[in-house]
């Protein structure tokens, strides 16, 4: 338990202070952020939707107060007191009544309103790496919402900073844990089709993310600046899968196979999980390639970017746990936190 006293400066109450608000708190990259940034004793406020099932496992000095970016009254209320705010928010898929228009683009929107509302003006915003061919086009809603939202970011007049960021990797990530656990399962691991097995990614570190988000909210040179945030090297999606084959020495075959029966255990995977770590809408991007030079960003924040094939032991331990996750959307039936870590 936090002692109120303490909790009262989490919320913004003493002015002395300063308070980091995540929005998407409860994500993936949100649960590391936030621990980092309570490991260096910052007072930390992560808006989640449903702190109910979250609650006995965030780490010490990690407030939690609910708030859903499409509701704009409770934007506003989380945000009170705050000197910075971290926009993670995100979702894979579009069920009812969540579209990506709805959380990306009217979220935003209620979002930059609500900083405005309760006067904070440090915004680090996180999007995704894709050509403009993509992400302009409105046949590719995730891309071009999500595109959509960056904008209304940088017309803000916020302070704002924007990462963009390819394929996201480490302990509790969706794609390669469910790689892993493919590989670990099945005798033979379909990919659905050969525009997803040779799209490429360059994955990123998710320490490495973490660790450029916490720098650039002490850097105002940031300000009002695009960051592309890619891992050092790109490869297609079957490759990837054969890296985590060899690592973990599973030697399963890895076949292309059409779509459709895999777009329909996928559809039928999103019905029933809260968490699906790949859903249709994803498969829809099949073929649209997630790379770019980061190299200037490596140089701004004096990052050593660390590579994936030398980075894979945290899916050594993916079992059941990681599919119960998925399955209920709960982090208790991870060992203990280790999540937030
Ligand atoms: N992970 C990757 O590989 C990857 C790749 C490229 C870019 N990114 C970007 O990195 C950022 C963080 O991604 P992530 O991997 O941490 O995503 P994530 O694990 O899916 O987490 C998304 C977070 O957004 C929250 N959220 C969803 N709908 C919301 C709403 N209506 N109101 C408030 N919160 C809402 C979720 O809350 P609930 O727990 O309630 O669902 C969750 O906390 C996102 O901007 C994403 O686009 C990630």
């Amino acid at each position: 338990m936090i002692p109120s006293a303490y909790a009262a400066t989490l919320l913004g109450d003493d002015p002395g202070l300063r308070t980091i608000v995540i929005v998407g708190g409860s994500g993936f990259v949100g649960r590391k952020l936030a621990t980092e940034l309570a490991r260096r004793t910052e007072p930390v406020r992560c808006g989640v939707r449903s702190p109910k099932g979250q609650t006995k496992v965030s780490p010490e000095g990690v407030v939690e107060q609910q708030a859903d970016i499409r509701d704009y009254n409770s934007l506003v209320a989380l945000f009170r007191g705050a000197t910075s705010v971290v926009n993670l928010a995100t979702t894979t898929r579009q069920i009812n009544p969540q579209t990506f228009h709805d959380t990306f683009f009217r979220g935003t929107h209620n979002l930059v309103a609500a900083m405005r509302a309760a006067g904070v003006r440090r915004l680090i915003h996180v999007g995704v790496v894709a050509t403009d061919r993509y992400r302009r086009d409105p046949r590719f809603p995730y891309l071009y919402w999500k595109q959509r939202a960056t904008d209304l970011v940088c017309a803000s007049g916020l302070d704002y900073t924007v990462f963009e960021t390819s394929l996201i990797f480490g302990r509790g990530d969706q794609l390669l844990t469910a790689v892993a656990l493919a590989l670990k399962a099945l005798p033979v691991v379909p990919i659905a089709g050969h525009l997803a097995a040779h799209t490429r990614f360059q994955p990123v570190s998710v320490q490495d993310v973490v660790y450029c988000l916490a720098q650039s909210l002490d850097d105002r040179t940031t300000i009002g600046r695009c960051y592309s945030l890619t891992g050092p090297e790109a490869y297609e999606f079957i490759d990837l899968a054969r890296i985590v084959d060899a690592f973990l020495g599973t030697k399963r075959r890895i076949v292309i196979v059409p779509p459709w029966p895999v777009r329909l255990l996928l559809r039928a995977g999103s019905a029933l999980m809260r968490r699906p770590p790949i859903t249709t809408e994803m498969l829809d991007l099949a073929g649209i390639d997630s790379c770019c030079d980061s190299r200037l960003t490596y140089e701004h924040f004096g990052l050593y970017p660390r590579c994936v094939a030398d980075s894979l032991d945290y899916l050594r331990s993916v079992g059941a746990q990681d599919f119960r996750a998925w399955m209920w959307g709960s982090l208790r039936g991870q060992a203990g936190s280790s999540l937030w870590e």
